[in-house]
């Protein structure tokens, strides 16, 4: 039978976090990974260069049923927190763009930097080791694990959500948090390209390839930046913001080109080129393929401006800038990047991240109901609740 103070269910961010926090207190702690390595979505995130951090990180960049639970662990461990100790490591990063930080080399700089900081802190890490049943005792958990028995005070769910399964990802956390009879939000795909009906692909297919800035909206959500449209639906970074917000069945509404009035440049254009076709006009703003197909999809075709009526422009620049459609659905777990939904925040402080119910186990990270925008925002809250966690364990 081991026995330890900590044990941390769970090598990935969050949990790698925790994990060095409480070794740096003085507790005896020890990480278990069921895969062969820990920190794999790090290592793949941010296109190898992991989004670490984002400076502007702020409770409004987060979705829970509950958005004022995130607020006291983001207050305690901000992005500037994880810069410093990202500096002290000496590692090179920069901004990408709105406030997203990336490493300037390599996503594994990262983890190594969390790993050699559990190991300063005297964390065991044992990577390969299954958790086959969690028992509560007297004193705490008793868990058999493919090592044997672990006998620990504290117990900290770090299991992550459940995207990817092929980088590890289980229901684990999620099971667990039933078998102890705490609520679960449910969960879905969230930061996920979405996909055509069959439909709309046969119309859009061939599309595929072009990308171009827009404004997307869906419900009280609304995002600049890409899209790109793809053999199967849309993508790009606006489109997997809005994903977050949307839910089988609701219509998204896209700006294809929200940085003018389209009406008025329009007629502007009809003023100055009467004798330019409609698609060429619309190429100097969209991208080329998709000028054609937006000229040509009027009746009659593409003609010079001087032929169109002010109402039939008016018709055009409404289809450029709400442009409407129903998503059939998103790629799922397989593609996106988060879990929305996840362990009921009621269920747990929002200070120590502990069970309510249940003393002295812990979940953090991706597993509790609390996900971010894209761009930084999910790692700042592994940290953060890590961190919270680490205090107290
Ligand atoms: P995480 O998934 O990191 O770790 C969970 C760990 O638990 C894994 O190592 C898993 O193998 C292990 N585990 C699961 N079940 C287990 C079991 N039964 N027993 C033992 N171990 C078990 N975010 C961001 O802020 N910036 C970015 O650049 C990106 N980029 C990005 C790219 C891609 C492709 C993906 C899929 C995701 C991102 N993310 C991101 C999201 C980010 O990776 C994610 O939110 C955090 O890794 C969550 O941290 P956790 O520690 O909660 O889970």
């Amino acid at each position: 039978m081991i026995v330890q103070d900590v044990l941390i269910i769970g090598g990935g961010a969050a949990g790698l976090f925790c994990a060095m926090e409480a070794g740096k207190r003085g507790r005896e702690v020890t990480v278990i990974e069921h895969r062969e390595q820990v920190g794999k979505k790090i290592l793949i995130s941010g296109g190898g260069r992991c989004n670490f951090t984002n400076m502007h990180a702020a409770p409004e960049n987060f979705l829970s049923e509950n958005p004022h639970f995130c607020k006291s662990a983001l207050a305690r461990y901000t992005p500037w927190d994880f810069v410093g100790l990202v500096e002290r490591h000496g590692i090179s990063y920069h901004e990408k763009e709105l406030g997203q930080l990336f490493c300037d080399l390599s996503a594994r700089q990262i983890v190594k930097m969390l790993t050699d900081e559990c190991q300063d802190a005297g964390v065991r890490i044992e990577v390969n080791c299954k958790v086959e049943s969690v028992e509560k005792t007297a004193h705490g958990f008793n868990v058999q694990t493919s090592l044997g028995t672990i006998q620990t005070t504290s117990l900290v769910v770090a299991t992550g959500g459940l995207s990817i399964p092929k980088m590890g990802a289980t229901g684990f956390g999620l099971n667990l948090a039933t078998q102890f009879g705490l609520e679960v939000v449910p969960t879905r795909a969230a930061l996920v390209p979405l996909t055509f009906d069959e439909k709309a692909l046969a119309e859009y297919r061939d599309l595929s390839g072009i990308a171009l800035p827009v404004e997307v909206r869906c419900h009280d959500g609304c995002f600049a930046g890409g899209m790109l449209f793809t053999h199967r639906g849309i993508s790009g970074p606006s489109i997997l913001q809005i994903s977050s917000y949307w839910k089988s069945h609701d219509e998204l509404r896209v700006n294809l080109l929200p940085s003018r009035d389209v009406n008025l440049w329009l007629a502007e254009r009809r003023r100055e080129r009467p004798a330019a076709e409609l698609k060429t006009i619309l190429a100097e703003a969209l991208p080329n393929r998709l000028a054609q197909r937006i000229g040509e999809a009027f009746s009659g075709g593409s003609r010079p401006l001087r032929q169109y009526r002010e109402s039939e422009l008016r018709e055009i620049a409404d289809t450029i800038q709400e442009w409407s459609f129903r998503p059939a659905g998103t790629e799922g777990y397989r593609t996106a990047e988060v879990m929305l939904g996840g362990v009921n925040t009621n269920e747990l402080s929002s200070t120590t991240l502990a069970s309510k119910k249940v003393p002295g186990l812990h979940f953090i990270g991706e597993v509790v109901d609390v996900t971010g925008h894209l761009g930084g925002f999910n790692f700042q809250w592994a940290w953060a609740s890590g961190y919270a966690a680490g205090q107290v364990v």
